[in-house]
């Protein structure tokens, strides 16, 4: 199946399973902006939980905030932000479509590469056993010619970025006639930097208020509660601060699903280290957070990293964790060496000493960071990607059916069993509720009893709810259940008293973070 097909089966499939519905929707919506729905917060909650327990429980020396959106206008003047935090944005003069020029060149690198992909996917299949990939790229004339169109496209792309040379930017567009996805012309307007911070009043007259923004990431909260954190908690560096909220940025390109969002949730952490270790820890938290991904069966093809050419204005080292999106392959994470450069800048614009006392040197020094950053709602997105399937099936009488299931790690998933009385009379639906009762204290349950128990099945697998338990008449006889698995849709026969057991067993989030 085509990749945009596959885009748009995922957004119908959130929408009609509850996961993620258009902002005001009855009002026609809101541009990248999105709700969740009843089984979208749960997977959310899922996912956040494994994030913050994988830094804040396992690593004793990291602990937990929850700051405030609204923080001091002189954070963003101090940060960069307000000077800084721009996208260069560029119009088609025909579609009338803004879009982000550095992605619309982005996104042509990534259609040579996809050719030089193609190129070594035949070339695998041709050659088999003896194909030897380091041979192929450095000898074949296609991929030679590819690879050097997207080293030059780097070296000069890279190159206007860090002048900030606007009209090369553009230039680099046209050189390379890249055409607008929406009219197919090249009429473009210049280049021109574009603020994505949203601002605000504070204070109820409007003479006298205070312009405030939303902040456009979580971090400034952890940076301005760096002394208040390391001296009540005693934190000995290295230490980190993690903290899980909203961010907003005012997006010129919003037209990718909750890929590109002006309201989303950040999960990040700020890992505090002696200056001169922060290559040391880049490295450490790479692996930990590229191992993070792979617990959850990511593989080596979906996910890669890559080093960023231009770094930003507080980074000494960048990468980002790239997945393999419906979209392509585009940024999950990043994992950034910020250097003392945001704690250098809050001392500066508030006069405070921010420093940490080392009492082995007896000496003070403002410590370096290691950012880890993701995007919850892209790390959700990348989680819905991986997991949905359809499968043509054959039943019993040979006749093939298809379902969609969504094969969430069972430990995210929103709903982990499902409590379904055979048929509504009987006895069943109360003994089912009877077991129901006892569950709903240690895991989501949901108990169905509308429609036939095979519809329910495929309502339960389009969740991706990986337990259905089957109350029949057996059931009253001897206590057992027919408990059905959601990937092989296999079923076996176990007592009630085992289902905890065997639940917990495959969904437990200590089963994820055992992994680590
Ligand atoms: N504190 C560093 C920082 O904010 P960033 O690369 O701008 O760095 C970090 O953002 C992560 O936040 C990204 O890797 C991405 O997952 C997520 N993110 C950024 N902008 C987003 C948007 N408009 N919608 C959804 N997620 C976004």
């Amino acid at each position: 199946m085509a990749k945009e097909e596959i885009f748009k089966k995922i957004i119908s499939h959130a929408k009609e399973y509850g996961f993620i519905f258009q902002s005001s929707e009855i009002y026609d919506g809101l541009s990248a902006v999105y709700d969740y729905g009843q089984n979208g917060v749960e997977l959310k909650k899922n996912i956040k939980k494994y994030w913050w327990d994988s830094m804040v429980l396992l690593h004793e020396n990291i602990v937990g905030i929850d700051s405030a959106i609204f923080m001091h206008p002189t954070v963003w003047k101090a940060s960069g932000h307000v000077g800084a935090f721009n996208d260069p944005l560029i119009d088609n003069k025909d579609s009338k479509k803004r879009y982000r020029a550095d992605v619309l060149i982005e996104d042509f690198r990534e259609k040579i590469q996809t050719k030089i992909n193609k190129e070594i996917t035949k070339a695998k299949k041709r050659f088999g056993e003896a194909f030897n990939l380091d041979e192929f790229v450095s000898t074949n004339r296609r991929v030679l010619d590819n690879q050097n169109k997207i080293d030059k496209l780097n070296e000069r792309f890279t190159k206007a970025l860090e002048d900030n040379n606007l009209d090369d930017i553009k230039q680099i567009i046209v050189d390379n006639k890249i055409a607008c996805p929406v009219s197919g012309s090249r009429n473009w307007t210049d280049v021109r930097q574009f603020n994505l911070m949203f601002d605000t009043k504070l204070g109820s007259v409007s003479e006298d208020a205070n312009t405030i923004y939303l902040r456009p990431e979580t971090a400034q909260g952890i940076f301005v509660n760096y002394l208040n954190v390391q001296k009540t908690g005693r934190m000995k560096i290295p230490f980190g601060i993690a903290q899980i909220g909203k961010a907003f940025r005012n997006e010129i390109v919003a037209r990718q699903f909750i890929f590109r969002m002006r309201e989303f949730e950040q999960m990040e952490m700020q890992f505090f280290v002696k200056p001169g270790d922060e290559m040391k820890w880049f490295e450490f938290w790479k692996n930990t957070r590229l191992n993070w991904h792979r617990a959850l069966g990511l593989t080596e093809d979906q996910i890669r990293t890559h080093k960023h050419q231009k770094l930003a204005h507080y980074a000494n080292a960048a990468i980002d964790i790239e997945f393999d999106f419906p979209i392509g392959f585009k940024e999950l994470e990043g994992i950034h060496s910020r250097t003392d450069f945001d704690l250098e800048q809050h001392q500066k614009f508030s006069g405070k000493k921010i420093q940490y006392y080392d009492n082995e040197t007896k000496s003070s020094y403002t410590p370096y960071v290691i950012e880890t950053s993701i995007g919850l709602d892209r790390m959700f997105f990348a989680i819905l990607s991986n997991s949905f399937e359809e499968e043509i099936i054959e039943k019993e009488n040979g006749v093939k059916d298809k379902r969609v299931v969504l094969k969430i790690p069972p430990s995210l998933a929103p709903v982990k069993a499902a409590i379904l009385p055979l048929i509504r009379k009987d006895g069943l639906p109360e003994k089912a509720r009877v077991i129901f009762n006892s569950l709903k204290y240690d895991f989501n349950c949901q108990y169905d009893e509308k429609d036939s128990i095979g519809k329910r099945y495929r309502r339960h697998d389009a969740i991706g709810t990986p337990f259905c338990v089957t109350i029949d008449h057996q059931t009253l006889e001897d206590n057992s259940v027919t408990l059905r698995y959601r990937d092989s849709m296999e079923q076996e026969r176990v007592k009630i008293h085992k289902l905890n057991y065997m639940v917990n067993g495959l969904a437990d989030m200590k089963k994820l973070l055992k992994k680590l």
